[in-house]
C-alpha cells in the first residue's frame, strides 16, 4: 500500500527551520554561541567562587572537594567548561579582528575554521582530562 505523503503546513515548516542549526547562518551561530558560552562562563565563575569557599572548611574538607572534583561526572564537566572557553575565546578573537576590520570578505571561512581548531584542541584536551 502507497504510503500517503505528508505535506507540512508554512507554519510547521518555519517552526522546524527555526529549529535546524543547519538552516541558519554562520554569524547567526557565532552570536548564539557566543551568548550562551559567554553567560555559561558567568555562571561557572559564580559556581567557582563558591566552591573555592571550601577553603574555609579547613584541609579535610579541601581533600573531599578534591576527590568529588575527581570523579568521571566532573571531570565530563571540566570538558564543557573547556568547549565553552575555547568557543568562546577563539570567537571572541574572530570578533575583535572583524571589529578592525581585518577579514571581514572571509568571515565565515574564518568562522568554521576556528571551530575546527576549537574541536581539535578540545578533543586534547578531553584525553588529557581523562588521562593524566
Ligand atoms: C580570551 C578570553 C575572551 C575573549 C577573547 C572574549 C571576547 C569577547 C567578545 C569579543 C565579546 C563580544 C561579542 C559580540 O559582541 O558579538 C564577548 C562577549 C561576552 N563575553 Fe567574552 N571574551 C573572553 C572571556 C570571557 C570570560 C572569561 C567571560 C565570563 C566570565 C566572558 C563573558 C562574556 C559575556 C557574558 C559576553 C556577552 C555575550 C553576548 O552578548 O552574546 N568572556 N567576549
Amino acid at each position: 500500500m502507497a504510503v500517503p505523503i505528508q505535506h507540512k503546513s508554512p507554519a510547521a515548516r518555519a517552526v522546524q527551520a527555526w529549529f535546524n542549526p543547519l538552516k541558519r547562518s554562520a554569524g547567526f551561530l557565532a552570536f548564539v554561541l557566543m551568548r550562551i558560552t559567554g553567560i555559561g562562563l558567568v555562571v561557572y565563575l559564580l559556581i567557582h567562587m563558591v566552591v573555592i569557599g571550601n577553603l574555609l572548611r579547613g584541609p579535610a574538607g579541601w581533600d573531599s572537594l578534591i576527590q568529588t572534583m575527581k570523579s568521571p561526572w566532573v571531570l565530563a564537566l571540566d570538558v564543557v567548561l573547556i568547549a565553552g572557553i575555547l568557543i568562546h575565546m577563539l570567537n571572541g578573537l574572530r570578533v575583535t579582528i572583524i571589529g578592525l576590520g581585518f577579514g571581514t570578505q572571509s568571515h565565515k571561512g574564518i568562522f568554521w575554521t576556528l571551530m575546527a581548531v576549537a574541536v581539535l584542541l578540545l578533543a586534547y584536551s578531553a584525553w588529557l582530562v581523562f588521562t593524566k
